[in-house]
């Protein structure tokens, strides 16, 4: 048996304790799936208009007709692929020969080939062609003669998810255009291809002829939802995956207010409602409290910076590891745009194949780690020195200290323990105190 504290005297977990204190805890939990991204309730709350449209325009597939193309435009999180997925059960509950439906999410299934392969693959319910290989014409043919010998004379929905990341690929237009003339190739089987976009504008990168081929029905826009509504959206999803009297009313008005500050997104209202009841059920209290939803919002933040810093350029991040530098070794220290500069051409310079950037390129990377929050930037008239930016690390020393330790390169050169030239003369330590009376 593990102790709280070895011979040294060193505490140390105690694993078997832990478990068997939280097994004897309240169990909070009554269906953990209900809050899962993946999962698609019963009743959609506000969504009524775009039900009513999509199942307007998708109604003639229930008399063998095929539907018209069409898009979903929307932000994350506003219900579009949960409605397409509710529009395809109720779909599937009143037809007597139920439509095909290929889903297909275009941030994961995202060349042109893989899509042709995947709609294939889902159709024969195997791993028919593989993942690369044949040419994209031959796999085009192929699925043209399984989508007849398959379906026959029924209809099949693509459901494009995600489009607008397919746009941006090389034959992104071409395979979009081919997916939107399929019916043209087929004798028995008919189509109809719906696209879903998180951006609005995407279009605009589109051919026009594959514009309208897509857009042969109004595109259904949703719009984010505000405070209220999330709370309805919560508030039935909390009845399923709670148990009763376990979370309060003023709780999950809390989380939805919480998440319609950040546009209205759903998927993160019930993200930070199954954070704090996972936190709540870990600290072994019975019920869910308003600080386990704010210890649940920081995580999440956390979280956020963690993906966000990994997801950027590797330019982006040596200019953020030459501000944790100038920050680290000088608490006191002013940092300037020109500072983040020099720091910079030397994390550079020890990287082999990295350029030097210059003051223009560093000035837009500061730009943008300031939009995103991870530091501040204010622009300060010195003087005779010009103008410069005075910059400040704007979350935590230790999160940032363990990303940037986790990213290849720096760790391979160690950058963390480089300290720029910058701050080993006097000749800063003069700058520094013109700055700070300036300031
Ligand atoms: N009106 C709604 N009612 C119930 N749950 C919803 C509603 N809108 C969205 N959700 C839920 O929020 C999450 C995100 O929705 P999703 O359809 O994936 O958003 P989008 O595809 O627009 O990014 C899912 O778990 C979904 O079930
Ligand atoms: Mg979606």
């Amino acid at each position: 048996m593990l102790t709280n504290h070895n011979e040294k005297g060193m505490y140390s977990f105690n694993i078997d304790k832990f478990y068997q204190n939280y097994l004897k805890g309240p169990k909070l939990f009554k269906n953990r799936e209900a809050l899962e991204p993946s999962f698609i309730p019963d009743v959609l709350p506000h969504r009524n208009s775009e039900i009513e449209k999509i199942a307007g325009i998708t109604a003639c597939a229930l008399k063998g007709d095929v539907p018209p193309n069409f898009l979903c435009y929307g932000m994350t999180g506003t219900g579009k692929t949960a409605t397409v997925r509710y529009i395809s059960q109720k779909l599937a509950q009143h037809s007597t020969n139920p439509p095909w439906w290929v889903y297909i999410n275009c941030t994961v299934v995202s060349t042109p080939y893989r899509i042709l392969a995947h709609i294939y693959n889902t159709i024969v319910g195997k791993e028919k062609i593989p993942s690369t290989g044949l040419p994209k014409d031959v796999i085009l043919k192929k699925l043209l003669g399984l989508l007849d010998q398959y379906i026959k004379d029924g209809i099949c929905f693509l459901v494009l998810d995600e489009i607008d990341i397919l746009i941006e690929k090389k034959g992104g237009n071409e395979i979009l255009y081919n997916l939107t003339r399929l019916n043209e190739s087929l004798d028995h089987c008919r189509t109809s291809v719906i696209g879903i976009s998180n951006k609005l504008k995407f279009t605009e990168s589109l051919d026009a002829r594959v514009t309208s081929n897509l857009e042969e029905e109004e595109p259904i826009v949703f719009k984010p939802y505000n405070a209220n509504q999330l709370y309805d959206i919560l508030k039935l999803r909390a009845e399923i995956a709670f148990k009763e009297g376990v979370i309060d009313d003023g709780v999950i008005k809390l989380c939805a207010g919480l998440a319609a500050k950040e546009h209205g997104d759903a998927r993160k209202a019930l993200q930070l409602l199954r954070k704090a009841g996972e936190i709540a059920e870990r600290n072994q209290t019975k019920k869910i409290m308003e600080n386990h939803v704010e210890k649940a919002q920081k995580d999440i933040d956390k979280d956020h910076i963690v993906e966000y810093i990994f997801s950027m350029p590797l330019q982006a991040k040596l200019t953020l590891t030459a501000i944790f530098l100038l920050s680290k070794y000088t608490k006191e220290h002013i940092i300037t745009s020109g500072d983040i500069y020099e720091a910079h051409s030397e994390l550079a310079q020890i990287i082999p194949n990295v350029k030097q950037l210059t003051h223009r390129r560093i000035s837009d990377y500061i730009n943008e780690l300031a939009l995103s929050g991870l530091i501040t930037a204010i622009t300060k008239s010195m003087g005779h020195y010009g103008r410069t930016k005075i910059v400040k690390l704007d979350i935590e020393f230790k999160l940032i200290e363990r990303v940037l330790s986790q990213i290849k390169k720096v760790k391979e050169y160690r950058l963390l323990n480089y300290k720029p030239i910058i701050l080993q003369t006097n000749k800063v330590k003069i700058k520094n105190v013109v700055f700070k009376k300036l300031i």
